[in-house]
């Protein structure tokens, strides 16, 4: 085994949390291709596609935001303690919760992925926020649910001042600069 492989055994955790709409998918993706292309291994744990299988018995009621984020964790923590990069993206409302991943995973990095609500208000990706406002989804984050936006973050990312790209490469330079993947000098 050579050094940079013994160096490099400990995985690590991006955890983006942030309102719907705000952008935590498309810089995961961004990201997730960028670390594969440097043939890094990685994995990509996402909250529409999480609740589609390991968490579709739950909705979003506090208690049930907080058993997806618990089953989330449960597998970063598996993922990350065997060297493998574990990229998430889950609006995880809740400060005590992301402290809790935080405290269960190897080499945690919390990044809020920040756009003001009128923003994704008006962007509005999935449809969702208009029929939130009209009332006709309950518990919605940001309209009639709370998020607790993070109190210190590791990485605070502004998507309605930054582009994708630009976000992805921040957290990319994050995880050099921290020494949890070897630094490319020519990118
Ligand atoms: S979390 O709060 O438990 O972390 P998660 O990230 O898994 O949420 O799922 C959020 C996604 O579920 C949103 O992007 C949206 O597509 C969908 N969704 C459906 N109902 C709600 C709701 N009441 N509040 C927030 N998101 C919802």
């Amino acid at each position: 085994m050579s050094n940079e492989n013994e160096m490099n055994k400990d995985g690590y955790v991006v955890w983006m949390t942030g309102l719907s709409g705000s952008g935590k998918t498309s810089i995961a993706m961004v990201l997730v291709d960028k670390l594969k292309n440097r043939g890094l291994r990685v994995e990509r744990l996402d909250g529409d596609v999480v609740r589609q299988s390991l968490t579709r018995d739950l909705g979003f009621t506090e208690e049930d935001r907080k058993k997806n984020i618990e089953r989330v964790t449960f597998v970063a923590k598996l993922l990350s303690r065997n060297g493998v990069g574990t990229i998430c993206s889950f609006i995880s409302p809740y400060q005590a919760v992301r402290d809790d991943v935080r405290a269960n995973t190897t080499n945690f990095l919390e990044v809020f992925v920040d756009a003001p609500l009128d923003v994704v208000i008006e962007r509005d990706v999935k449809g969702l926020y208009k029929k939130a406002i009209a009332g006709e989804i309950p518990n919605f984050t940001g309209i009639s649910d709370p998020f607790e936006a993070p109190n210190n973050p590791d990485i605070h990312l502004h998507t309605d001042q930054s582009s994708v790209e630009e976000c992805a490469q921040n957290i990319l330079d994050k995880l050099e600069a921290l020494g949890y993947i070897p630094v490319l000098h020519s990118e």
